[in-house]
């Protein structure tokens, strides 16, 4: 059985924690593609030439345990405006979407370029200070040393970086179902998404 869902959105919106519920409710595998991103950031913050960085990225390169510091985050959004870098990460994307028993990838572009003919779409998003808050939270929680003022910097200046490029910039599906999770818990915020799959599953 093939089934992918794919699930977009800005930065910190709750894709992640989202989709590892969605991943666990129906017994799909479940990729975050932003760490595909975040592990060639952190090469290149590491000196590694940018392209090499992504045509050599292995399984192991993604269980890097710092790839979630604010410093990769925006290295990840630099290296992921080049069109040969998105390039290089195509077929492991798709061949993981396809794999039989399902799939859930959360990203930017999973449901306008790497599965445009997923089964189910979500588009996650929250305002800019909700999600922002949030990643303060989750950041601080990790002993990460941030202010509440850069995170929503960073924040901001990812998202205009990711919708304003021209390669898959970060837009909903026309087909995607949008859940705007700023007033909504954990819970509910995946009730909202299971229940936007089911409707697809029919
Ligand atoms: O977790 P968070 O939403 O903060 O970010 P992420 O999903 O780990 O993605 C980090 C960066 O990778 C994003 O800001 C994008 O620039 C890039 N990215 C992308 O271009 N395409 C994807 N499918 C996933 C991430």
């Amino acid at each position: 059985m093939q089934f992918t869902i794919a699930i977009d959105g800005p930065a910190a919106a709750g894709k992640g924690t989202i989709s590892k519920a969605v991943a666990a409710h129906y017994g799909f595998a479940h990729l975050d593609t932003g760490l595909l991103y975040r592990a060639v950031g952190a090469k290149t913050l590491a000196g590694i030439d940018v392209l090499e960085a992504a045509i050599t990225l292995t399984a192991e390169d993604l269980t890097a345990s710092d790839l979630r510091t604010p410093e990769v985050a925006q290295a990840a959004s630099k290296v992921a405006v080049l069109a040969d870098v998105r390039a290089a990460l195509v077929d492991f994307q798709i061949a993981f979407a396809r794999r039989s028993g399902g799939a859930v990838l959360d990203g930017r572009d999973i449901g306008t370029v790497i599965c445009p003919r997923a089964e189910a779409k979500l588009f996650v998003t929250a305002s800019a200070e909700v999600r922002a808050a949030r990643r303060y939270l989750e950041l601080s929680q990790n002993g990460h040393d941030v202010t509440r003022e850069a995170v929503l910097e960073d924040v901001k200046a990812r998202d205009a970086r990711d919708m304003n490029r021209a390669e898959a910039p970060l837009k909903p599906a026309e087909d995607a179902v949008l859940i705007d999770t700023s007033d909504l818990g954990i819970e509910a915020a995946i009730a909202a998404a299971v229940a936007a799959i089911d409707a697809r599953k029919g």
